[in-house]
């Protein structure tokens, strides 16, 4: 259970102490960097000359402190891990004059107890598009970095006020992937529409997290497009419009409180794939959705999924871009409290284009707390003096990628169960060559998404005999732990490392989860395996082979699995995770491809899990797996195919099927030819490819919005060049019952909202049987599933033609 705080702790946060990040021992380190001696991991902005005085121009001296020790971004590097860095604002106002460019592995960090803010002075330089520049646009026109692999950064606990500036003007510019958050900032923008304002500018990428935001005024609270994202609690006071959506694939949009704007979502551009909404309130709103011109049923552009919202005072709930009333509202009063739907329906089958308030929604009680479905932001633990926090380093751990800190990091582990103590994992890459221990009860922080767990050597060896790097809880243990801002990961051949082994069962009280006794919770816990400095699994290790055929480099098998959610575990709620077997080396100028191996993903056997902003790629049997799983929440989730299938075709290397852990049987599933194909479906798509989810025996499983792309064969993308066939693999998503054996029995109650895929010929096998086909439903590049439902529900709705 979370600790109670003790009450001289209490009685010492009367007087205002500085954020316990600003105070700690700052003992971190980039232990791959070639200079790694002396390098700063943790920068204070004071410590370079920023002021923060609202008088000083501090532009120059923030961008010292970002920039120190030959950081990646400006001069040609798109990417690198070993130059982290953590950028902190103690409190204050800083103004600045032309833009904070944000470096890769940037982390900027205000304290939460007294946000600082970054404020524009009246004379911003001419050519600064935004006070933070996460992307920066280079003379040629290009991003510096290409904002699909702009990941692992965050900004937190900032104040980004640009009233000075009276022309058009953006907070934050953040074309960004995954790994990747703004979290619990304010976005302070022009009440004078005409000024062309908006809080976060984001033209392209494919996130990530956003979440705990508010902003006030703004042409435009938002502008998002991306291929997919997941958004959170964002309130929006006095825009004119709160979001504008550029484009998407899909986004999920959870808790939002739209305030006095004229228009809340306006989600009508030609490119807009989908849109997932629930639990949110418009109050005072003009226009709360505009949609744009879809009248073709043929279509799955636009499709719109709304659950659980509230309008007050909205006299026009929905309309299109034409002005024509969708859905009215009521100008006096609450409109409706509930859903609506426009999209196509499969329930199974389908499609059929469906508009109307009339859907069939279920919500599993196990997820909710009141009427919303459960949600925790990140803690950051500001009620806690820097004293409250335990340093790996001072419990020996080296942190160096060199030394065994095996069983250091075990000590750690245990001393962070203490009550009032936080572990903190100062940055480093810890090298583990056996299983570390996360007890019940254990509190850990990372530092700057640079405090790296790595399993390596004999014991993670054998592809056979698989063992976690990190286990948290044993099977069976009851207890509660919280972890953030931290990676799993492994160095060279590991065959047999399962990343992250999760056990723990967190009692609550069974559909009454209150802020005393909340789910267990891992926000920004992140699994990469292979293509950062240090993993022994880059470009010079792991090239890849397209021109030859089955090879695999046995030193570059690297996971077994990346995470395990067992049968005992219970109540884990996660946010803004990414396991991911790198495509490409991070360190290399140009991103070279490489080829390493992964066998499975996110294995979930257990019951009562939220997963908020998450996303799973380049497992070779599959990167989501539910069996047995039951009253699980996943939104918005996204996963990749491995580049390399059908060379090697799944399973290989991975060719022992584990029957414990109910692998996929390819040989089985696919009898025929070698890559075999499917015949009944059109293209010739090969067979045995990596799953993306496989649902097996599980119940009340929701997805509210899902991605699930295969863009390559063999290195090759012909096979998904939009509308050309669409058949890099067969089926992508299956959906099966157990048969009795084994325990398995049905799977009941699963309710898929907004399912995207983009290079599968089937988009869904439900039983065995390809319900939905690519070309029966596209949308934007992607292809789009309003509604799957298994049960039925749905099927006597009235259908409407639009
Ligand atoms: C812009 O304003 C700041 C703060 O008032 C001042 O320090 C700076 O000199 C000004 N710069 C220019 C180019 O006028
Ligand atoms: C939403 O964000 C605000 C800060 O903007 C925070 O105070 C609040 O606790 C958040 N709510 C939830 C449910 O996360
Ligand atoms: C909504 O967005 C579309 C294009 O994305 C734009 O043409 C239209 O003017 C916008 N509507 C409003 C009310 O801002
Ligand atoms: C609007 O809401 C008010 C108050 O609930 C109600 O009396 C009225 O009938 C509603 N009007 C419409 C058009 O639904
Ligand atoms: C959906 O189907 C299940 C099983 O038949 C039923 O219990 C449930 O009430 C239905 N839900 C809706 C919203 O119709
Ligand atoms: C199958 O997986 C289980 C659970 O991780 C493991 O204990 C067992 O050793 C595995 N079997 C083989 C043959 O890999
Ligand atoms: C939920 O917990 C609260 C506080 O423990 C209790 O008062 C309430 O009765 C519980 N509600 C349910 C439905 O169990
Ligand atoms: C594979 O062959 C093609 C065509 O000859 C060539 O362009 C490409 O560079 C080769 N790729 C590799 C990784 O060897
Ligand atoms: C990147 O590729 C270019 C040519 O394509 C080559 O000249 C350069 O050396 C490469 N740089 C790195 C760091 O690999
Ligand atoms: C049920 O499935 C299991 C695992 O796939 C298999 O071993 C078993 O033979 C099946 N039983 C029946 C009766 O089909
Ligand atoms: C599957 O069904 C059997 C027979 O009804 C039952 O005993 C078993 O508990 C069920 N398993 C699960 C996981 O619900
Ligand atoms: C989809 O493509 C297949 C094969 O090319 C074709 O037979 C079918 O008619 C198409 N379906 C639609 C809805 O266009």
């Amino acid at each position: 259970m979370r600790a109670i705080l003790p009450f001289w702790l209490l009685a010492a946060s009367l007087v205002r102490a500085a954020f316990w990040m600003e105070n700690v021992y700052h003992q971190g380190k980039a232990s791959f960097n070639p200079k790694s001696h002396g390098y700063k991991v943790f920068r204070n902005v004071r410590d370079y000359g920023a002021k923060g005085d609202g008088i000083t121009d501090d532009t120059a001296a923030i961008n010292a402190a970002v920039s120190e020790g030959n950081r990646c971004g400006g001069y040609g590097c798109i990417g690198a891990t070993v130059n982290p860095a953590v950028v902190y604002f103690p409190p204050g106002t800083y103004l600045i004059t032309s833009p904070i460019v944000g470096l890769f592995y940037t982390q900027m960090i205000g304290d939460p107890t007294d946000m600082p803010i970054i404020k524009g002075a009246s004379n911003f330089t001419e050519n600064g598009r935004a006070l933070l520049d996460a992307d920066p646009y280079l003379s040629n026109g290009k991003l510096n970095f290409i904002s699909t692999n702009v990941f692992f950064r965050q900004v937190r606990n900032l104040v980004f006020d640009t009233t000075a500036i009276p022309r058009a003007f953006w907070a934050v510019h953040w074309p960004s992937a995954q790994a990747t958050v703004i979290h619990n900032c304010i976005f302070r923008l022009s009440s004078n529409f005409e000024d062309g304002h908006t809080g976060i500018f984001m033209e392209e990428g494919s996130g990530g997290m956003l979440t705990d935001l508010v902003f006030y005024g703004g042409q435009y609270g938002a502008q998002f497009g991306s291929q997919q994202y997941t958004v959170r609690n964002l309130t929006f006071h006095g825009s004119q419009t709160a979001i504008l959506q550029i484009w998407n694939w899909g986004f999920t949009y959870k808790s939002l409180s739209i305030n006095d704007c004229e228009t809340g979502l306006n989600m009508s551009a030609p490119d807009v794939g989908s849109v997932t909404l629930l639990d949110s309130s418009f109050t005072n709103v003009g226009t709360a959705i505009i949609v744009g011109r879809h009248n073709d049923s043929a279509t799955g552009l636009g499709s719109l999924m709304i659950q659980n919202v509230k309008y007050t005072n909205v006299p026009t709930v929905i309309k299109d871009l034409d002005g024509n009333e969708v859905l009215a509202g009521n100008a006096t009063g609450a409109v409706f409290q509930g859903g609506y739907a426009k999209g196509n329906l499969y329930a199974p089958e389908g499609p059929s284009a469906f508009q109307g308030c009339d859907i069939p929604f279920d919500q599993p009680s196990a997820l909710k707390l009141g009427d919303q479905y459960f949600e925790r932001s990140k803690p950051q633990y500001e009620e806690y003096p820097a004293t409250a926090f335990a340093s790996a380093r001072n419990h020996y751990a080296v942190g160096d990628g060199v030394t065994d800190d095996t069983a250091a990091l075990n000590a750690f582990f245990y001393d962070a169960t203490r009550p009032d103590v936080i572990g903190f994992l100062d940055a480093g890459f810890y090298l583990v060559t056996d299983t570390v221990y996360v007890p019940a009860g254990a509190r850990i922080v990372g530092e700057g998404l640079a405090s790296v767990i790595m399993g390596a050597g004999e014991k993670f060896s054998d592809i056979t005999n698989p063992r976690p790097v990190v286990q948290i809880g044993k099977p069976g243990e009851l207890g509660y732990v919280e972890i953030s801002d931290i990676i799993v990961s492994t160095q060279g051949p590991t065959a047999g490392a399962i990343a992250i082994q999760y056990n723990l069962n967190t009692p609550i009280l069974e559909g009454n989860i209150t802020s005393d006794t909340p789910p267990s919770g891992l926000w920004d816990v992140h699994v990469r395996i292979g293509g950062f400095g240090g993993s022994k699994l880059q470009v010079a290790d792991c090239p890849i082979t397209p021109n030859i055929t089955n090879v695999v480099e046995p030193a570059c098998i690297a996971g077994y699995m990346s995470m395990h959610i067992t049968p005992s575990a219970r109540n884990l709620y996660m946010e803004n995770n990414w396991m991911w077997v790198a495509d490409h080396d991070i360190e290399d100028w140009n991103q070279t491809r490489i080829d390493v191996f992964a066998g499975r993903g996110l294995l979930i056997e257990g019951s009562n899990i939220w997963m908020l902003g998450n996303a799973v790629e380049h497992h070779t049997l599959y990167q989501y797996q539910l069996v047995n799983a039951s009253d699980v929440w996943m939104g918005q989730v996204q996963t990749e195919t491995p580049y390399y299938q059908p060379n090697p075709q799944a399973p290989y290397p991975f060719t022992q099927v584990n029957t414990t852990l109910h692998d996929p049987d390819f040989i089985a599933d696919c009898p025929s030819s070698s890559p075999s194909t499917v015949d009944q479906l059109p293209g010739n798509p090969p067979c045995a490819m990596a799953w993306a989810m496989r649902i097996i025996g599980s119940k009340n499983i929701m997805v509210f919005g899902a991605g699930l792309y295969s863009f390559f064969n063999n290195y090759n993308t012909n096979c998904s060049t939009n509308r050309a066939g669409e058949n890099c693999q067969a089926r992508i998503f299956s959906i099966q019952d157990g048969n009795g054996t084994e325990g398995l029995n049905s799977t009941t109650g699963l309710q898929v909202y907004n399912l995207n895929t983009i290079g599968s010929v089937s988009m869904l096998t439900n039983k065995g049987e390809d319900v939905a086909i690519w070309n029966e439903t596209i949308a934007t590049y992607a292809s789009t599933v309003g509604i799957f439902r298994n049960d039925g529900n749905g099927t006597n709705v009235s259908s409407t033609e639009f």
